[in-house]
């Protein structure tokens, strides 16, 4: 029997990629506060480990949306269901995002943004699925390019679960979490024991 997931990044991968991520920021900004917008659920464990690797002044903040249906559907179109509370007026943004797949939430999170009048919005993401990609967008921080597969893991969900997973796993068997969306359980409880 083949495995329903398997360990795409291992959380040592993850804990190096991201620190460099966040030396390479830290190099980029200097002098500057940038202000970290991140998108609610996913990309919070992301920032979380994240800030603590960049060695600038830097606000992290949150927004929460909702999709209309699936993205390609919806063409991205998203409601703010949480917006920010600070000024973008002048300041250096950079959005920080789980991942980038078709790029159409954040073309319109861009949109948003630029529409506020900072001096400057970029974009950082831990994963980028580039072969999947219908907005053009190119991210300017990526940790990993990502295959075109479904992941689960360190903030990214399937019906709400496993982002508790601190390895990021690539389901190779769609079909059997769709018919069972508790069956990596048990990767999440080893996980832990581990
Ligand atoms: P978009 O297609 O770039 O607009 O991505 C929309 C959202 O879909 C992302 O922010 C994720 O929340 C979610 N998403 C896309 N690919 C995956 C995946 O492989 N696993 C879990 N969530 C995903
Ligand atoms: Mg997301």
């Amino acid at each position: 029997m083949t495995e329903v997931a398997s360990v795409l990044y291992g959380r040592e991968d993850i804990r190096r990629r991201v620190e460099e991520l966040g030396r390479t920021i830290t190099g980029d900004y200097v002098g500057r506060e940038p202000v970290l917008v991140t998108v609610l659920k996913g990309g919070a464990m992301f920032l979380a480990d994240l800030i603590r690797s960049i060695d600038l002044p830097v606000e992290p903040h949150f927004m929460a949306i909702s999709r209309y249906g699936d993205a390609e559907e919806s063409l991205g179109r998203v409601q703010i269901l949480l917006d920010l509370d600070v000024d973008l007026t002048g300041r250096d943004v950079l959005l920080v995002e789980d991942i980038v797949d078709t790029g159409l939430t954040s073309r319109y999170l861009l949109s948003v943004l630029r529409s506020r009048g900072p001096a400057s919005v970029e974009v950082c993401t831990l994963l980028d699925k580039s072969v999947r990609r219908i907005a053009p967008l190119e991210p300017s921080y990526v940790g990993f390019d990502c295959p075109d597969r479904f992941v689960v893991g360190y903030g990214l969900d399937f019906a709400e679960r496993y982002r508790n997973l601190p390895d990021i796993l690539q389901v190779d068997d769609l079909a059997a979490l769709k018919a069972d969306p508790g069956i990596l359980a048990p990767m999440v409880r080893g996980a832990a024991a581990a």
